[in-house]
């Protein structure tokens, strides 16, 4: 499996010449989720995954149709939006799809430019670009559909020294447990329906400006029973990377198949966010009861030094560690990867989180794929959905 990576992975920098970088974009921005209880879920996300109380918009700041809270880990923001009264349109969205990611925000230095540049290549707009004051500045954001019903916005900050945005006041709360060393997002990824990845890895391509930088087909994507593809998008400065799945006929039902009727649509799949020491991030994670797939086999890691061997690199971690935690190892040409992968943190088999550590690898984890997509067809099982 890592020998098929090495195939695609010929120098990065080559690859991103052929981006366009007419947005550009600075890194992610935040995510907001549309959840039923964004009380419940700000105080799920700060014991299990050791968020940060930053930012409120409520009744409290005037806000009279909905509730935020910001929570935060190092450069991760995540708000969490909940309706407060039957008529707000979140409410459609929340009994569809469950608590799910709605918008990908994305830090930009023109959010006019950026809304204009992606909307004249085809991009369905959400929201024209708006210019949100309060007494510490001025945001301009805009906004444009992606796959299902998610949206991008795009974030122009330059001008603004408040908390968040306008209408947001810091939260201050009495309860902040410790972070658990998430840093940043590395990559989201979204999961589209049957035949629809080229579409979007198009639309990624000629609205975006983006470059498909790796791609797996099912034959690399498999296991006895279910497939999928993947394709990679990366915009021009790597900072943002998307991929995008779509389900493979298989003997039984795909996961992403699974993600598509229960989610009732496309939409994000999993949130892959980066520490710099797993060990310490998952053990903590463990503790605040945070789940995840099962453990891969013994003969998983029985293999790992091979694959470590293969590419010449020494793993510095102490491989019982990772195994008595579940963590997973994947190598390529660069260097290795570490990641693992929670449950479904709803209790629709929907989004889940993905804790991952570089070593050198800028890969996906393709080594990973047939382990863990087997740990997840155990979890299909008992789920009835295989
Ligand atoms: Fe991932």
């Amino acid at each position: 499996m890592s020998r098929e990576i090495k195939s695609v992975d010929y120098g990065l920098e080559k690859i991103f010449e052929g981006a366009q970088d007419f947005l550009p974009l600075l890194g992610t921005d935040y995510v907001e989720m549309y959840v039923g209880n964004a009380k419940q879920a700000a105080h799920f996300y700060k014991t299990a995954f050791g968020f940060q109380s930053w930012a409120y918009k409520g009744l409290e700041t005037g806000s009279k149709d909905t509730v935020s809270y910001v929570i935060k880990q190092d450069k991760i923001r995540l708000v969490l939006t909940t309706p407060l009264s039957s008529k707000n349109p979140i409410n459609e969205h929340i009994v569809k799809h469950g608590d799910g990611v709605k918008v990908i925000a994305l830090w930009v230095d023109d959010a006019t430019k950026s809304w204009e540049e992606t909307t004249a290549r085809g991009a369905k707009s959400f929201m024209e670009p708006t210019v949100e004051k309060d007494a510490h500045g001025e945001v301009v954001r805009s906004g444009i559909y992606t796959y299902g019903e998610t949206i991008h916005m795009f974030v122009e900050r330059k001008n603004y020294s408040g908390i968040f945005l306008p209408g947001f006041e810091k939260w201050e709360s009495d309860y902040n447990p410790e972070p658990v060393g998430l840093k940043y997002i590395d990559h989201m990824v979204g999961n589209v329906g049957w035949g629809q990845m080229n579409t979007w890895v198009k639309w990624y391509e000629d609205v975006m400006g983006f470059v498909n930088f790796l791609s797996f087909d099912d034959k690399q994507i498999h296991t006895e029973y279910s497939a999928l593809m993947s394709k990679v998008m990366s915009n021009g400065n790597g900072r943002i990377k998307f991929p995008i799945n779509e389900p493979a006929e298989g003997i039984k039902r795909s996961q992403i198949e699974e993600y598509l009727d229960f989610y009732e649509g496309s939409g994000v799949q999993h949130i892959a966010v980066a520490t710099d020491d797993i060990i310490k991030t998952v053990s903590a994670l463990r503790s605040r009861g945070v789940e995840f797939l099962s453990h891969p086999p013994q003969a998983y890691y029985d293999a790992v030094p091979g694959r470590l061997e293969e590419y010449s690199h020494k793993l510095r971690e102490d491989i019982e560690t990772l195994k008595s935690l579940g963590i997973m190892i994947d190598a390529d040409d660069e260097g290795y990867l570490l990641q693992i992968f929670t449950k479904p943190v709803q209790d629709r088999p929907t989004l889940f989180f993905e804790i991952i550590q570089r070593m050198g690898a800028r890969g996906f984890g393709a080594g990973n794929f047939k382990a863990l997509f087997e740990s997840i067809e155990r979890e299909q099982a008992k789920r009835g959905t295989l």
